[in-house]
């Protein structure tokens, strides 16, 4: 069995690899997605942006106010400290792929619910095989559960190496949730010096 033909979620092999769907060709098919009632409420889709060939996914929850009025993750509050956390690991947005696991905002920002997610999920999967990353960053508890398929929570799995199918998957607070939580930050920004030193790309 090759480990190439597993999923993120550690779907079993098929015997022949499906081809990988260009990125375009997710992003159009998210821009016309009515799977779910979310889309009524959207302003834009929100598809992801970076690197196409990059080492790391990060993947966070859903799109807020920001995101879906500009068809972009993170933007808001939150994006701005991911910034800064990106570059304590030595990285730049452009040098990753940033997506959520849902692509349209749930209203007033509610968590997202199971049945989206799972209606979701395919886009994310499609992304996860193209751009093929070494390392998937999961921001916060949905993405983690998604991701790794568990039921431990993000402050027991937050710092630890984990592996989902052949990508290396390291779980991460939300930015969000440690702007205003000192204790948080202190772990998430430690967590990014960890992220730099797997990826031997951290500036002394
Ligand atoms: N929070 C997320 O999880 N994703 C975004 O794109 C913005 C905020």
């Amino acid at each position: 069995m090759n480990a190439n033909d597993q999923t993120a979620q550690g779907e079993p092999a098929t015997k022949a690899a499906r081809p990988r769907i260009p990125l375009d060709e997710i992003r159009a098919q998210v821009e016309q997605c009515r799977r779910c009632p979310l889309c009524d409420g959207r302003t834009n889709t929100v598809f992801g942006v970076g690197n196409p060939n990059a080492r790391v996914l990060i993947v966070g929850e859903a799109p807020g106010k920001n995101e879906d009025l500009q068809g972009e993750p993170f933007v808001g509050a939150a994006g701005k400290y991911l910034n800064e956390l990106l570059a304590i690991a030595g990285l730049v947005r452009e040098d990753v792929f940033i997506a959520n696991v849902l692509k349209c905002r749930p209203p007033s920002n509610r968590d997202p619910r199971p049945e989206e997610i799972e209606l979701c999920a395919p886009y994310l999967r499609e992304q996860t095989r193209t751009i093929n990353p070494e390392y998937i960053v999961t921001l916060g508890n949905f993405a983690t559960k998604f991701i790794l398929k568990t039921d431990v929570g993000i402050t027991r799995l937050r710092g630890t190496l984990q592996q989902a199918g052949r990508f290396r998957v390291f779980p991460i607070f939300h930015p969000a949730a440690a702007l205003y939580d000192g204790k948080k930050r202190e772990a998430l920004e430690n967590d990014f010096v960890t992220l730099g030193e797997l990826l031997g790309t951290r500036k002394a």
